[in-house]
């Protein structure tokens, strides 16, 4: 048996085995999951009746996005209270259901974690801006009249990132809504109280966490100005700022490395550099999402502009991470979450090939080296929805944008930028999962909180459960593949066409107890008919999985269909 290019170090030991890199994750956003009580707002026991559905995908894990009591202005990433359910979606004792339930499935649960901001509803907050001495310096609070901003940093939803707070006339800072105000992390007891919620969680049994840009909690002294022509003004200032690690650390030491849980972070504008800092840093970290492959279809920098796309950026990107953290820090996998338009409707083809492109685009992320995130929907290959007007949209991120490109740019309505913002909007994640294809999808019996896509007539769970070939079965089957398949999780990642702007074709490859095991993976990204030689030797070659039905065939010289993708095992 020859492999070739075999990598300098693909063994992998017991030690760097772990459950969290072999899991796969399912997340759940619970106002678009399942509505059990009419009222057009999904909610836990929606969830706990859908659980044997998301168990029969094979997932290990399941992320909840929040579902703590919350005003709501940002779909729950606003948190008034961290030890209370929100009404809408339960209990407590609802959410004690299905904690059981999960772990009855043999599954586990993460929970998000929101600590750079809470509510404006919340206690601490309510406390400090009457000036409560005891939570007076919870908060970033700076004098001023009403008039001059602190600086000119800026919040990612828009506009400045001050308010001005008429109470404790003085303004305060948020780095998201203005209903979001940033918590002070250099004060310890903000810190204590913050690792004190923690624990209380940890201690209800969950299994982890997923840690909301949790790389902004440390704000640079003196708050200084940012670059007034950078992505996000006042950046630097407060990504991955001087007391980051410090922070992290204490959060493992005191209570994170008590448990044998998993935790990702959502880390805002991350390299592969600092990744790999925070993975040596020793933090609570296991792995973090980067953005970089979701900003390939931005115009440049500019995020509500779009832009062509490029296959060979994209391996560029893949490569940087795959070949950054072979040897410190681990991945995480995901072309889609609540924050992210459907990946078909991006780098697949919503029209013509959505079944053979979302399969394609499931191929890839399923045989990358880390922990996989699967966003529900994801897995019917859902697309994006129409959004004809302003008043079906509900996510504030997309309204204010809208907004500010109507009035900068010379705009008159929102026809003028609907393109972009249907695009870019959030809600097109958040539209209800298509159970089935009735008015509402099966969704809720009540009026849905958001439109629902007008596909679901077609695109929906009943539908793909009766068909074979369904998106949804073969994401069953992309799932069983690498739980049979250590070497697609383990194993190190080599492309063999970097520079192809068309296919990309890469080698998973794993040695372990002397015996080397290789999986090679070929995606044909576009509506294209290509032929490609790869250079790969080998005695034997089985095809594991594809999108269109293939005999065995060497893979040396292969020609591939529109959104083609194989699996092929090499012995
Ligand atoms: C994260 C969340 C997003 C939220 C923001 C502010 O990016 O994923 O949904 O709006 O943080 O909490």
């Amino acid at each position: 048996m020859a492999i070739q290019r075999t990598q300098p170090d693909d063994t992998v030991s017991d030690d760097e085995r772990a459950w969290w890199k072999e899991a796969v994750v399912y997340q759940v956003y619970p106002r678009s999951f399942n509505d059990s009580d009419g009222d057009g707002v999904g909610d836990l026991q929606g969830l706990v009746d859908r659980l044997d559905y998301v168990a029969s995908l094979g997932v290990d894990v399941i992320w909840l996005n929040p579902v703590y009591d919350s005003p709501q202005e940002d779909n729950g990433y606003d948190i008034s209270d961290y030890q209370a359910i929100y009404e809408e979606f339960g209990t407590m004792e609802d959410w004690e259901t299905l904690l059981e339930e999960v772990h009855d499935r043999d599954m586990k649960l993460i929970m998000d974690l929101v600590v750079n901001h809470t509510s404006r509803d919340h206690e601490w907050f309510v406390e400090s801006r009457q000036g409560n001495p005891e939570y007076e310096e919870y908060y970033i609070w700076r004098e001023g009249d009403g008039d001059d901003l602190p600086n000119n940093w800026e919040s990612f939803f828009g506009g400045s990132a001050w308010e001005y707070d008429e109470e404790r006339e003085a303004y305060y800072l948020h780095l998201y809504d203005t209903s979001q105000p940033d918590l002070d992390w250099s004060n310890e007891d903000v810190r204590q109280d913050v690792f004190d919620t923690i624990e209380w969680w940890l201690e209800k049994g969950i299994d982890g966490f997923r840690m909301d840009v949790i790389n902004l909690l440390s704000k640079v002294d003196g708050l200084p100005d940012g670059d007034p022509d950078s992505e996000w003004v006042g950046s630097e200032h407060f990504i991955d700022g001087p007391e980051m690690t410090e922070y992290l650390a204490a959060m493992d030491e005191q209570v994170l490395s008590n448990y044998d849980i998993m935790t990702v972070g959502e880390m805002p504008q991350l390299t592969v550099e600092e990744a790999r800092e925070y993975a040596d840093a020793d933090g609570p970290l296991d792995m973090a999402f980067h953005f970089q492959h979701t900003k390939l279809d931005y115009d440049g920098d500019e995020r509500w502009a779009v832009g062509e796309w490029d296959l060979t950026e994209l391996k560029e990107i893949i490569g940087r991470w795959q070949n950054g953290l072979q040897d410190e820090g681990w991945n995480a996998l995901y072309w889609e979450n609540h924050d992210q338009p459907r990946v078909v409707s991006r780098y697949g083809d919503p029209v013509n090939y959505r079944r053979e492109s979302a399969k394609l685009l499931g191929t890839f992320m399923l045989t990358l080296c880390g922990t996989p995130y699967i966003y529900q929907g994801q897995e019917l290959g859902m697309t994006n929805a129409p959004w004809e007007s302003m008043d079906e949209m509900r996510d504030v991120d997309a309204i204010n944008h809208a907004r500010e490109l109507i009035e900068s740019a010379g705009h008159e309505s929102y026809e003028d930028v609907q393109d972009v913002v249907a695009y870019r909007s959030r809600d097109n994640a958040r539209t209800p999962m298509q159970w089935d294809d009735a008015e509402n999808a099966g969704f809720t019996d009540g009026d849905p909180w958001i439109q629902v896509n007008p596909n679901h007539d077609e695109v929906n769970v009943e539908a793909a459960e009766a068909d074979d070939d369904s998106v949804l079965n073969y994401y069953r089957d992309l799932v069983d593949l690498r739980e049979r398949k250590d070497v697609l999780v383990y194993g190190a990642y080599d492309d063999l066409l970097p520079d192809h702007e068309s296919v990309y074709a890469y080698t998973r490859t794993m040695t372990e107890n002397g015996d080397t095991e290789q999986v090679l993976v070929v995606l044909n990204f576009f509506d294209e008919r290509p032929t490609v030689e790869l250079p790969v030797e080998y005695d034997e070659a089985t095809l594991l999985l594809s999108n269109y039905d293939r005999a065995d065939d060497a893979p040396d010289t292969v020609s591939l269909a529109p959104y083609e993708a194989r699996i092929y095992r090499l012995d």
